[in-house]
């Protein structure tokens, strides 16, 4: 991951959009569509960066809720300056500061239908590996908290993490569909690029896309 500056005041700052960022998600889990007013289906990013997937999606797909997790305070404020510059801060979508390890403080089981992993960080020292967004830790958590037939959705550029990804998704038993080794050559229908994906693209490398079914 690029290294963020941290800055001052970044915390007090967030604090004010609390019309985007949910202060308390956990006061959330199980409650989720009460809170958005309506009973459409939610679909998460975890590890959001900037949020142009997010709002991008948000706006093509006003009949689901959106729900960003993002564990650097000054990456989530850029975000919703972002978002609130563009076209405005849409209202089927909300934004949690966290840490991707405590999901199930915020999800009840089933509360959500999809999961998106965009060019999650690599952590290519084997010593970091349980930091890695598809490490088992991470994809029990996702099992959890999916409903039924839900999915991880998964893009990046680094080789390394999709080698262990399609390991360790298939140790832990979940159905893997519509691998690509490069999603670029035939890109799939409604492709929405991430701000890694741009830059990594258009460096000439190839990114690596796979779907992930939740175990029976
Ligand atoms: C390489 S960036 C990718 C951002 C965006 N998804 C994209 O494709 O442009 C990875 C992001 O994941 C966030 N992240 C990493 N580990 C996380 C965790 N455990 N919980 C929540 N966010 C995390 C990082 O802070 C960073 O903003």
């Amino acid at each position: 991951m690029a290294r963020v500056r941290r800055q001052p005041g970044t915390k007090e700052a967030l604090l004010k959009y609390d019309n985007v960022v949910v202060l308390e998600p956990e006061k959330r889990c199980g409650r989720w569509r009460e809170y958005f007013g309506n009973d459409q289906p939610i679909w998460i990013e975890v590890g959001m960066g900037k949020g142009k997937f997010l709002r991008t999606m948000a706006r093509q797909y006003p009949e689901i809720n959106f729900i960003g997790v993002e564990l650097i305070e000054e990456v989530l404020l850029d975000a919703v300056k972002r978002m609130e510059r563009e076209e405005g801060i849409p209202s089927n979508l909300r934004l949690v500061w966290m840490n991707a390890v405590q999901l199930s403080n915020i999800f009840a089981e089933g509360e959500v239908a999809r999961v998106y992993l965009n060019f999650s960080d690599p952590w290519p020292k084997s010593g970091h590996k349980k930091r890695r967004l598809t490490h088992q830790i991470f994809l029990d958590q996702y099992a959890r908290l999916l409903a039924a037939e839900g999915e991880v959705h998964f893009k990046t550029d680094n080789q390394g993490l999709f080698e262990f990804s399609l390991n360790e998704f298939s140790r832990c038993h979940w159905q893997l569909k519509n691998i690509q080794l490069d999603m670029y050559k035939k890109l799939p229908e409604g492709n929405v690029a991430t701000e890694y994906e741009t830059k990594f693209h258009l460096q000439g490398m190839p990114i690596y896309r796979l779907e992930a079914v939740k175990p029976v």
